[in-house]
């Protein structure tokens, strides 16, 4: 199973990749999860895995002053984070936050329902999947949605296809966070809810210069420290070649209607 890592709880980390796909992105993933989601004003909303607030502040803002989102995360840290960014953008009264690890979610987020509850990229942390799934379940409102989003099997192969290249080897077999939507997410939620559909999105991310190429893979879980300066030589001597480099955020995303 995968452990939370560094580049996983690192606000700063997380806010760099943040930065790196608004900024490389072709397209906007927000906008995509929000299609499915479908978020709507005067709506409660359930955020789980929120980091620093990319999807719960829109969100605040669409379900207005008559909604409310509940954010839920592992890291006091990012919820610091969110919470002044709220404040900054005048949602602060929308939302609250709660500190949980999601395999506790029960424990610590009861006895109210939501009409939507969205997780990108990080359902797949959790351990227990079908007791998060039935957890998840329960909070959703009759006829309200759960909407989740992560990498498929495919994500990013050409960073990694680059990364590996340095040390002689082939990409390896897609691990528990590249196959968890797939093999884990979509089986379970299709045993629990009415309504299941599946949908892909691709973003390619655009680099136009080493240094940007470097600073992507140096705040994603791919960096290996021993790999630094090799790196940093074959982007320079990549771009001498090519004036982009391309590598494509694959995502999947599970809409389950109750
Ligand atoms: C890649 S970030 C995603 C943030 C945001 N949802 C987005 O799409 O940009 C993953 C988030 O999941 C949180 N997380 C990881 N493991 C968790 C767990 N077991 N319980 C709750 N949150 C967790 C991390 O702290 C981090 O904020």
């Amino acid at each position: 199973m995968l452990e939370i890592g560094k580049f996983d709880s690192d606000t700063d980390a997380l806010k760099q990749r943040i930065n790196t796909h608004d900024k490389f992105g072709t397209y906007d993933l927000n906008e995509w999860i929000f299609e499915h989601m479908m978020p709507k004003v005067g709506q409660q909303v359930l955020d789980l895995g929120c980091g620093t607030g990319k999807q719960s502040i829109p969100l605040a803002q669409i379900v207005g002053e008559s909604g409310h989102v509940l954010s839920v995360d592992i890291w006091q840290k990012s919820l610091d984070g969110l919470m002044q960014t709220a404040q900054q953008v005048g949602v602060n009264q929308r939302i609250n936050t709660v500190c949980s690890d999601l395999d506790e979610l029960d424990a610590n987020v009861y006895g109210q329902e939501f009409d939507r509850v969205l997780s990108s990229y990080s359902i797949y942390y959790i351990k227990k999947p079908r007791h998060v799934f039935e957890t998840i379940y329960k909070l959703v409102k009759t006829g309200g949605v759960f909407f989740f989003c992560g990498p498929s099997r495919f994500n990013n192969l050409e960073i990694k296809q680059f990364h590996y290249g340095l040390r002689g080897e082939q990409v390896p077999s897609p691990d528990w966070s590249d196959t968890f939507i797939e093999n884990i997410g979509l089986p379970t939620t299709q045993s629990l809810f009415k309504e299941v559909a599946e949908f892909r999105f691709e973003n390619p991310l655009r680099f136009d210069s080493a240094e940007a190429l470097y600073r992507y893979w140096s705040s994603y879980n791919l960096y290996d420290a021993r790999l630094d300066s090799a790196f940093k030589v074959a982007a320079a001597d990549y771009f001498k070649r090519n004036a982009i480099f391309t590598t494509i955020k694959r995502v999947i995303g599970v809409r389950a209607m109750k």
